[in-house]
């Protein structure tokens, strides 16, 4: 892939799904100090008007659109009010994503759903609504999705979780594979963040006493170790100006794991906790 310098993202625009909370805001801010024009979507309308304010404060251009990613219609909406308001997009971040903790066979069907509803299918539809239209533009333009460390370990009680983010990953390989295939000059990366210091266990479901013990926990491991939302938006740009495919914010933890996996794989292990 190739690398740019992201002096070049100033006057273009960004689309980041999530944009309300955590991440995703940080994400939209960073795109805005880098002189995009910022589309921030989000199913959180009154969170995400707060963050679209604060970035409009600085001088930026920022539009907030109220959107659940689990809706095609909502994503196909975002895509068009985008194209109408700010022509071609060159950044898409497909980042909303939720959890949801508890042993397999405790967890409610509904919580098992959204999860995969969000952390899949919602960057599912991203791809559907954006991708054609920036094949047609034919300029550069970027995708990322965020998966996580997740995506390449499996967790106890987080089940749902690690598996929508495995799911996440291959749909990102699969799309980079794609899109090199018909020589499109759009760049594909996933980012694999480890423990960031955001609010994703306060909106995260469980069920059964080990779900919840894992949530609380959860909370509290990010709170204690976790980077915070801007050092990873700024790994994100930086992964992504060095042209790279995988963007780590914890590389060494993440090697680690992949090491764990790969051994188990190849060595044909049974699984045990990470
Ligand atoms: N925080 C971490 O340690 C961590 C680690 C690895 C991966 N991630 C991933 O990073 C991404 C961002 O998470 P975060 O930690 O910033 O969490 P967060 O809860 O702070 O932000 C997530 C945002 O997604 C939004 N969202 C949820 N469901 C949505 C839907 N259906 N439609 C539109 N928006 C929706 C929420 O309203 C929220 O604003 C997620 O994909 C998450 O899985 C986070």
């Amino acid at each position: 892939m190739t690398a740019f310098d992201l002096r070049d993202l100033a006057g273009t625009t960004a689309v980041v799904t999530g944009a309300a909370s955590g991440i995703g805001a940080a994400i939209a801010r960073r795109a805005a100090g880098l002189g995009m024009r910022v589309v921030l979507a989000d199913f959180d309308g009154d969170r995400l008007d707060e963050v679209a304010n604060e970035i409009a404060a600085t001088g930026a251009e920022a539009l907030a659109v109220r959107c659940d990613v689990t809706d095609p219609d909502d994503l196909e909406r975002l895509a068009a009010v985008t194209a109408d308001r700010f022509g071609s997009v060159r950044l898409l971040v497909n980042n909303a994503g939720v959890d949801s903790t508890g042993r397999l066979w405790e967890l409610s069907p509904e919580r098992f759903e959204r999860v995969l509803g969000v952390n899949v299918t919602g960057v599912f539809h991203g791809i559907r609504a954006f991708v054609p239209r920036m094949l047609a533009a034919g300029g550069p333009a970027h995708i990322v999705n965020t998966a996580s460390i997740g995506a390449v370990t499996t967790v106890p009680t987080q089940a749902a979780y690690c598996a929508s983010k495995h799911a996440a990953l291959a749909m990102t390989e699969c799309l980079a594979i794609e899109l090199a295939a018909e020589q499109a000059p759009i760049t594909v990366a996933a980012l694999l963040p480890g423990p960031v210091h955001t609010a994703i266990y306060e909106s995260a479901g469980s069920d059964g006493s080990a779900g919840a013990a894992t949530r609380d926990r959860m909370e509290a491991f990010l709170r204690e170790n976790g980077v915070t939302p801007d050092q990873a938006a700024d790994t994100m740009f930086e992964g992504l100006a060095a042209g790279r495919f995988w963007i780590y914010t914890h590389p060494q933890r993440a090697d680690d794991l992949l090491r764990l996996r790969a051994d188990r794989l190849t060595g044909h292990l049974a699984p045990t906790a990470p």
